[in-house]
């Protein structure tokens, strides 16, 4: 089937005139409305804090690639290193070859970690993005525990495909006409003291939630049954709240007195690279002396050593680690 037969470019195929910002405009109408979009600028590049439009428009960047390029866009040293990585080899597959950046990335990122309790080590899998990361949590919290349960919390968002959009209930968009989703996830209340239905005090919020555990091991799922609980430290998508300062800790507290694991979704949550507190207090002092990263049973490791998966932008990551200093800037439009 040919471009033109598939439908696929609804747009006129690249040629000449493709320096026409009116093309690429036009082309705009061709990509599929799969995902939503907040803007409909076309961009030619990104500087610091800065993106400019293929027009040449300029527009301070608030989005910062949805927290993601936190380095400002196009850093020179991100930028020399992707390159020089790509001179090198680019896909050094990670089921079949190591590669420098790769095992330095390996060696330098727990570093970062908040500490870990009783001298615990601790172990990276590397993922293409957070929806995969959670995938791989759940698969290692089920295959390291050989329980089948989740329990997510209400609010929560951990991404677009399929397992961890059924862990997801910050919003129907996400979840809407894909039933049904993956079983034995089960879903408790999290502490939103402006929300909570038994009074607005840290201390009524955490009890609500705590029940609500309760609750589910009482009428849904015996607690060996659980293999993790999956928890974002500060709930993002769902409303942006930070719970009580107590609900942490009582969550690891629950997870230890049972064998359940605690996963911690921190992709949006001020945690690894971007701080290692909550309010004043180090990470550890809200439950995460033992990262969800440093499960430590024979069957975790090994599955860990199986786990497929894709090693790309090592070097730009490692990188990212020596990168501080003071943020470069480049001149605002004039
Ligand atoms: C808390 C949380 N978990 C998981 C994800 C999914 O990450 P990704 O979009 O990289 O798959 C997101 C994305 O915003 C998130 O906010």
């Amino acid at each position: 089937m040919s471009e033109r037969t598939s439908g696929l470019t609804a747009g006129p195929l690249l040629d000449e005139r493709a320096d026409d910002s009116a093309v690429w405009l036009a082309r705009r109408a061709g990509v599929p409305a799969v995902w939503s979009r907040y803007t409909d600028l076309v961009v030619e590049r990104g500087f610091g804090s800065w993106i400019e439009t293929i027009d040449g428009e300029r527009y301070l960047d608030y989005t910062c690639g949805i927290a993601v390029t936190n380095t400002g866009h196009a850093h020179p040293r991100v930028a020399t290193a992707i390159a020089e990585q790509a001179a090198k080899i680019i896909h050094a597959q990670q089921n079949i070859l190591y590669h420098k950046p790769g095992l330095e990335l390996h060696e330098r990122l727990p570093r970062t970690f908040p500490g870990l309790a009783g001298g615990a080590t601790a172990a990276l899998f590397l993922s293409n993005s957070g929806a995969e990361a959670i995938e791989a949590a759940v698969k290692l919290a089920k295959y390291a525990t050989r329980r089948p349960g989740i329990i997510g919390f209400r609010g929560g968002f951990h991404g677009r495909t399929h397992g961890a959009m059924a862990l997801t209930s910050s919003g129907i968009k996400y979840r809407g006409h894909y039933e049904p989703l993956l079983g034995g996830i089960h879903f408790a209340p999290y502490p939103y003291v402006l929300r909570n239905p038994t009074g607005q005090t840290d201390e009524a919020a955490l009890a609500f939630s705590l029940a609500g555990i309760e609750e589910i091991f009482a009428t849904l799922i015996y607690p060996d049954d659980v293999a993790a609980f999956l928890v974002e430290p500060i709930l993002g998508e769902g409303g942006y709240v930070v719970p009580p300062d107590g609900f942490l800790p009582a969550l690891r507290e629950i997870a230890d007195r049972h064998g359940i694991l605690l996963v911690a979704d921190e992709v949006q949550t001020p945690g690894h690279g971007q701080g290692d507190r909550i309010g004043d207090a180090p990470l550890r002092d809200h439950g995460f002396a033992r990262a969800p990263g440093s499960i430590r049973s024979r069957g975790a490791r090994r599955h860990l050593r199986r786990q497929r998966g894709r090693v790309r932008g090592c070097g730009r990551h490692a990188r990212r680690l020596r990168v501080g200093g003071p943020r470069r800037e480049f001149p605002p439009p004039g």
